[in-house]
């Protein structure tokens, strides 16, 4: 009796700390599965996908680093895609009469050169007697490819007979992968073309200090910087991964007038039969399309991140810190075909450089790019203009002092023999 009487006030605490724990997680799941509702209904899709909404205040985002990225969505809740009039004097791609639906990409053998790609367009395309004739060529069998007529003249392709609405420059990283290069440009100008665009292909390489972590980030801030001192009058920036193609025309390669436009949404790799694999919606990198103005709001890319990883996540969250959001085209078209490329050494500072990412904004970025990188070769071609950086410029600045030092809208440039 009387040990019975001791215990009953720890078992009444026990039992009511278990019954308070069963009460918070219904009450989570609960929370959950509305968030789930809301999210299923915006996407208008059959898949469900759970993205929760995070509770964690992105200023000061101590980890759970995944937690975080799988629960927070950053597309934009109300804004839907741009749908543009037909305009004879403004042609946008959903007007284009050379949409053909899927898009037949070309998996060239790895013995194609820039070269081949090249004449491909200049030569071979063009002189195919029938729009509908089958292309043999040494790197290819079988290539349906449209022969859409188009010019070359001061730096872009225009289509002929239209005007495009906007003038677009891919803007593409390398770090080696020649191969997904070629594939890339022998299939990408075809399929701008089915969108009548006037654009740019820009591949943007690393080539010094050599080593295998890239600085992505300052790729891209030194590629638009050059871009935008150069008078081509560009509205559009896509800033595209090397490795992706993208299979559908109904993926219009614009800009939207009012978000940043995030396109990778379902990717499926080559020769893998398991299907398409559907992102989270915290990632803005694979495709993002966007304005000039829209690049310098966030102040671009983060220049700290070396290797791989971790530099789209901060830019994400730069777009939280400017209450941006993205928006998204159709789950329909917007897959893309994942080439097969090995993969590039890790940033294993990425997380702490993550935790204070929206701390640096206005001190880490675009406008800080000048000092730190310089182009030290552009090979232009019509098929691409390669600019070649060392990303660490400040490691030798006297050598940049040096006779044939010329200077190239503010960026100091070296004419060099390609690394
Ligand atoms: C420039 O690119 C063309 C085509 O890819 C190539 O044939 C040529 O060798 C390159 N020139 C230099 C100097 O890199
Ligand atoms: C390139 O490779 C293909 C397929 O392996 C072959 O048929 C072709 O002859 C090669 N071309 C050259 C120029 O070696
Ligand atoms: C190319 O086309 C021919 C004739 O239509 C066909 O026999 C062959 O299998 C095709 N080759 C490839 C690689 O698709
Ligand atoms: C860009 O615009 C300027 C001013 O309108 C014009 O002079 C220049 O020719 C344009 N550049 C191109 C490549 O069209
Ligand atoms: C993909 O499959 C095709 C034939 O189905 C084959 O010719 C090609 O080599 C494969 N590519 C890769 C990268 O495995």
């Amino acid at each position: 009796m009387h040990s019975r009487r001791l215990c009953s006030p720890s078992c009444i605490l026990i039992v009511s700390l278990i019954l308070i724990l069963i009460f918070t997680t219904r009450c989570q799941y609960k929370q959950e599965n509305t968030v789930d509702n809301q999210e299923k209904n915006f996407i208008g899709s059959t898949e469900v996908i759970s993205i929760p909404a995070s509770t964690i205040p992105t200023k000061y985002l101590v980890v759970p680093y995944y937690e975080f990225v799988m629960r927070t969505s950053i597309t934009c809740r109300k804004n839907k895609i741009d749908n543009p009039g037909k305009n004879p004097a403004n042609l946008y791609p959903k007007y284009s009469k050379y949409l053909r639906g899927p898009f037949s990409y070309v998996i060239p053998s790895t013995n194609i050169t820039f070269d081949d790609v090249e004449q491909f367009y200049i030569k071979t395309l063009v002189n195919k007697p029938k729009n509908k004739q089958m292309i043999e060529t040494h790197f290819a069998k079988n290539i349906t490819f449209e022969n859409i007529p188009y010019v070359f003249k001061d730096g872009l392709w225009f289509p002929v007979g239209v005007t495009s609405a906007q003038r677009t420059a891919i803007l593409v990283t390398l770090q080696g992968r020649y191969y997904n290069a070629k594939t890339f440009l022998l299939n990408i100008h075809t399929f701008l073309r089915r969108q009548q665009l006037t654009y740019t292909v820009i591949f943007i390489e690393q080539v010094a200090p050599v080593t295998p972590r890239f600085n992505k980030g300052r790729l891209y801030n030194t590629a638009i910087n050059y871009l935008e001192k150069q008078s081509l009058n560009i509205t559009c920036l896509i800033l595209h991964d090397v490795d992706l193609i993208p299979e559908d025309d109904g993926n219009y390669y614009t800009c939207e007038r009012n978000h940043p436009k995030h396109t990778t949404i379902r990717v499926r790799k080559l020769n893998d039969t398991r299907g398409y694999t559907r992102y989270y919606e915290f990632l803005v990198g694979g495709v993002l399309l966007l304005t000039f103005d829209m690049y310098k709001q966030f102040n671009g890319f983060s220049n700290l991140y070396w290797g791989w990883g971790g530099e789209d996540d901060d830019l994400a969250l730069r777009f939280i810190e400017q209450k941006m959001c993205v928006v998204r085209p159709t789950y329909e078209s917007a897959i893309y075909i994942a080439l097969q490329h090995p993969t590039g050494k890790r940033n294993s500072a990425r997380f702490g450089l993550l935790t204070w990412s929206t701390l640096r904004l206005y001190t880490d970025g675009y406008e800080q790019i000048e000092s730190l990188t310089r182009i030290v070769h552009i090979n232009q071609t019509s098929i691409v203009t390669h600019l070649q950086l060392d990303v660490d410029a400040t490691r030798d600045h006297e050598h940049s002092a040096s006779s044939n030092a010329i200077k190239i809208g503010g960026i100091r440039t070296i004419r060099t023999k390609p690394v």
